[in-house]
């Protein structure tokens, strides 16, 4: 029996991944270790989607190999696991920069971990990068443990559309939905657990195209539909939506689903058609908007959030103030905002006109001063008003509890003794910069 420490890092779907790792090493007898000190498993759930995320690897595992040192010193055993993208993607890398490393395993292997733990009495070194979502869903424990009222529950993973500049083509393979009667099974499972809201997760969550118990093809909204009919579930989300595939049958969920929160993340990456089209994005600014109107047509208070890449290869002055055009007319309640990073292997690595990083850094100051600008407004208009919020924790103060409104803000309530996982609607009475206060009414 060892303990366990499981660093995460990057996307939603990584979190939900190394949930299911947790459950598998506590099934074969493991314990969750509070803290990376008191482990003797590590195991780094990587990112690769950005240079700086790659990198965060390497120094975390400088770390790792000095705790692995000493344990040597005291003949204990000390496993150290990579997986997630880097695992996929840099494989032979990993081994030659940190032979200490024991294990390292892709993205769609997690589900051989603990076999991989067990079987490492052996002291051979183990790298698989297989690239199959099929078999890790059948093969991941059904057991759970630990859930807390949000949690996320992936429904497809992987990606055929190659945007120019994204490494998740080549570290998470081919687009593959779940069937819906796997997905409904593990959201009953969640709901036993007192699992209130569930965010659906995919790649491209709104090109689910999954087989539903009725041997039909659902989709997204046929999914979302039959998930509102289970007992116990407050809320429903799901994430992230590619906008080339939005469509009429997600709307129309919207607008009948009650239980389907009104905010939608939808990343647009840029407002320039010369830059959404070399970044092989397949819509133009103008279907962008198109996409916002028909789902705030569904319901009147929808509100979003998006992601931009700014610095993107060839991008002049001119194409980066139509992002800025574009932000403007949106208004976003959230965005997140990053400069160009080139990915090995990607189509855009090698594309002429590189942006200077100090070009890049301007740009993206500039960005995001006016996206948090919209966040703060945003915010700041709910100030005297309500909004419905989920308490998922206890606060930092006394009698103080958080939660998340139907728009996705953090909202502290004061003088609180709601349960966690209630949903109660609060009076706003303050606006920080990423977040709120209120009162339960
Ligand atoms: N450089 C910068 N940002 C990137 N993203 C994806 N790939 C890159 C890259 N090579 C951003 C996109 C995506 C988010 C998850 O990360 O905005 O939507
Ligand atoms: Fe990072 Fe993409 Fe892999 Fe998620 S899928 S961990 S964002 S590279």
């Amino acid at each position: 029996m060892k303990q366990f420490f499981i660093k995460s890092y990057g996307c939603q779907m990584n979190s939900y991944d190394s949930l299911r790792i947790a459950d598998a090493l506590q099934e074969a007898g493991h314990k969750s270790a509070s803290s990376m000190n008191d482990a003797n498993i590590l195991v780094f759930n990587t990112c690769s989607i950005r240079e700086k995320a790659d990198e965060k690897l390497f120094s975390d595992l400088g770390r790792a190999r000095l705790k692995k040192l000493q344990a040597q010193v005291t003949g204990d055993d000390f496993i150290i696991v990579v997986t997630g993208c880097v695992a996929q993607s840099k494989s032979e890398d990993i081994a030659k920069r940190a032979p200490y490393v024991d294990i390292i395993v892709g993205p769609q292997e997690i589900h051989k971990i603990a076999e991989d733990i067990k079987n490492f009495e052996k002291k051979n070194k183990i790298i698989r990068t297989e690239s199959n979502a099929q078999n890790k869903f059948l093969h991941l424990t059904h057991q759970f443990f630990n859930r807390e009222v949000s949690e996320f529950l992936t429904i497809q993973e992987g990606c055929d559309n190659f945007c120019t500049y994204c490494v998740v083509p080549y570290t998470r393979g081919r687009e593959f939905s779940r069937d819906a009667s796997d997905i409904i099974a593990e959201a009953k499972k969640m709901l036993s657990m007192n699992v209130k809201e569930i965010i659906l997760l995919g790649q491209n969550v709104n090109s689910y195209r999954g087989i539903g118990p009725d041997g039909e093809t659902w989709n997204l909204s046929r999914l979302i539909f039959a998930l509102a009919d289970l007992d116990g579930l407050k809320r429903i989300r799901y994430t992230t939506s590619n906008p080339k595939d939005v469509d009429e049958s997600i709307a129309l969920a919207h607008r009948e689903v009650a239980i389907l929160m009104p905010f939608v993340h939808l990343p647009v990456q840029s407002g320039s058609n010369a830059v959404l089209q070399r970044m092989n994005r397949k819509y133009s600014a103008e279907e962008y908007l198109k996409c916002i109107d028909l789902l705030r047509d569904s319901r009147s208070d929808m509100a979003f959030s998006s992601d931009f890449i700014v610095g993107f290869p060839g991008e002049t002055d001119d194409d980066f103030q139509k992002t800025l055009d574009l932000v403007e007319k949106i208004k976003f309640a959230q965005a997140y905002s990053f400069k160009y990073s080139p990915r090995p292997g990607t189509a855009a690595e090698k594309m002429p006109n590189q942006v200077p990083e100090e070009r890049k850094s301007e740009r993206l100051q500039i960005l995001q001063k006016i996206l948090n600008d919209q966040q703060s407004s945003f915010n700041e208009g709910y100030v005297g008003g309500h909004l419905n919020v989920l308490v998922t924790k206890g606060g930092r103060h006394k009698n103080q509890q958080v939660g998340r409104s139907e728009y996705s803000q953090s909202v502290a309530i004061c003088d609180s003794y709601l349960e966690i996982g209630d949903v109660a609607r609060v009076k706003i009475t303050e606006s920080m910069s990423h977040s709120l206060v209120g009162v339960v009414v």
